[in-house]
């Protein structure tokens, strides 16, 4: 997939490009479309085809001498906003500009529409720096696609997606606009390379293929720096493991031939306060082990590394951006396979932190592998924070359905961040709670716990396993499992996996504040 170019450009008439939109509010009283498609509009309005609804459009194709001239212009789209001052959620009014945004994007896939401009609207509710960032994440978003096993002459190909995107200011300052692009852009690119890591099969996303990635981008940044760069790449293989006591990841490695890999990416700037750590799940394809899954729907289970590609993808923003704050992401990565040599329910093995555990279920690895990415990272690097993000349980869907991740935690002001950071991301997030009840449905007879908790409160006790790992630390734990894909159905959010939970860390590191934990 090519990224669009985003551009500002003043003049609307002078676009003869292959898409000009105007963005329109519903109608209270009165026209609701000002400039050169009034007339129009107010005909479409008076006849009763258009009322300036969310989603609703007006497709027309000016010719000369229409009263001002956008004959350059191939075609025109008229498209309603809705009423804004309705959108009642915390995030609303930008997640309304974001599925403008998605809207816009459909539609020109379906015109073949390489080259748009797009007008801002006015509106009190919106800053106009935020308007133009959730549009053009909007436009990145939904003008996702991934084809690249599909055949050269394939439909799916024929449309290569968007090449060139304008902004028409209005009164906004450029100098505003542009970082609103800026930051849109950026946050969107790294969604959709998270999207195409999920999109990727098991046979070639592989824990390597984590690692590879990681090792090349940190790289290429490298390569390009003139500036002290502060970031970095390690790599923990079979052996390091082995070494350092991480009995979890070897565990549930064992029954595969395709090694484990734990992938550090570090952005460590000198006039840091502190460092936030974040872990992503990355199991590239979880079969269940021994206590395998049923065949139905297992393929989905390639996409249980988007804990992993989040993380990794939310970095790549970081190392472009360069916040004050120092962050780490780690991301444990390995398949779950029933090989000859596999983990199997009863064995017991022990944590980076010496902690042992029983394994009831090999279907519960995810919790095995964050375990020693959490112990470990925190033990490294004494950051001031982890937020770990994980597809983790079947219960975090029968619980919040495909709507809301699950977000659980010991630290009520870092659970704040996040949830504040999710509404403004349009990923929102729905905090469950802890407790010893809860870890007692963990305690084990033989070892210090087991790996899983019973029927009840499955997303509760997965938490309360990697509770286990953080010590005093403040620490979050995101459940994605119902949102990594099949997330709640919109303009800019595909059919398969979403890049969910990249866009709020990346949020939550722009607003970062140090101190904020207590
Ligand atoms: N990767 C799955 C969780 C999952 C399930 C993600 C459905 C997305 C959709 C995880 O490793 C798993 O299998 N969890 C088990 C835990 C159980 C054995 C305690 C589950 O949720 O069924
Ligand atoms: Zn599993
Ligand atoms: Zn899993």
């Amino acid at each position: 997939m090519t990224t669009p170019r985003f551009v500002i450009e003043d003049n609307v008439e002078d676009f003869n490009g292959d898409l000009l939109v105007f963005c329109v509010y519903q109608a209270k009283e009165g026209g609701l479309c000002h400039g050169p498609m009034e007339k129009q509009v107010q005909k479409a309005v008076e006849v009763g085809d258009f009322s300036g609804k969310e989603e609703e459009t007006l497709l027309f194709y000016p010719l000369h001498g229409m009263e001002l001239s956008l004959a350059g212009v191939k075609r025109v789209l008229v498209l309603g906003l809705g009423d804004p001052s309705e959108q009642e959620e915390p995030g609303g009014v930008r997640d309304l500009f974001r599925r403008t945004g998605g809207v816009i994007a459909k539609q020109c896939e379906k015109l073949k529409a390489q080259t748009l401009m797009v007008t801002l609207p006015e509106t009190e509710l919106l800053e106009p720096g935020q308007m133009a960032e959730c549009l053009v994440e909007g436009i990145c978003l939904g003008d996702y696609r991934f084809v690249k096993y599909k055949k050269e002459k394939s439909k799916e190909r024929e449309y290569p997606g968007l090449n060139h995107v304008a902004l028409a200011p209005g009164k906004t300052d450029h100098d505003v606009l542009q970082r609103g692009m800026d930051l849109g852009r950026t946050a969107a690119m790294a969604v959709c390379q998270a999207r195409d890591m999920a999109n990727e099969p098991g046979n070639a996303w592989t824990a390597t293929a984590f690692a590879e990635f990681a090792q090349n981008f940190v790289e290429d940044l490298v390569k390009d720096s003139t500036e002290p760069h502060s970031l970095g790449c390690r790599i923990l293989e079979k052996s390091d493991m082995e070494r350092l006591g991480m009995g979890g990841i070897l565990a549930v490695n064992r029954g595969s031939d395709e090694p484990p890999q734990m992938v550090v990416v570090e952005y460590l700037p000198e006039k840091r306060a502190e460092t936030i750590l974040l872990v992503g799940k990355g199991v590239t394809f979880d079969s269940g082990g021994i206590s395998l899954k049923t065949a139905l729907g297992m393929e989905n289970m390639k996409y249980d590394m988007c804990g992993g590609a989040a993380v990794l993808c939310a970095m790549q923003v970081v190392a472009l951006e360069r916040p004050n704050v120092g962050v780490v992401a780690i991301i444990p990565a390995t398949d779950n396979l029933a090989g000859g040599m596999a983990v199997k329910p009863g064995d017991i093995i022990r944590h980076f932190n010496g902690i042992t555990s029983e394994i009831i279920n090999t279907d519960a690895e995810g919790r095995v592998i964050l375990a020693d990415a959490l112990a470990w990272g925190i033990n490294e690097y004494s950051p001031c924070c982890v937020v770990d993000i994980a597809t983790l349980t079947g219960a975090v869907v029968m619980g919040l359905g495909h709507h809301y991740s699950g977000l659980m935690g010991n630290n009520d002001l870092l659970a704040q961040r996040l949830v504040s950071a999710g509404a403004r991301s349009g990923e929102p997030l729905w905090r469950l709670p802890l407790g010893k009840a809860y870890s007692k449905q963990i305690e084990s007879k033989v070892a210090d716990i087991r790996n899983i908790g019973g029927k009840s409160a499955g997303a509760i006790t997965a938490a309360a396993y990697l509770e286990n790992f953080v010590g005093d630390t403040p620490w979050a734990h995101l459940d994605i499992a119902g949102t990594a894909w099949d997330f709640t159905e919109k303009t800019y959010i595909p059919k398969g996996p979403s890049g969910v939970g990249v866009r709020t860390l990346v949020e939550l590191i722009r607003s970062w504040e140090p101190g904020v934990c207590g």
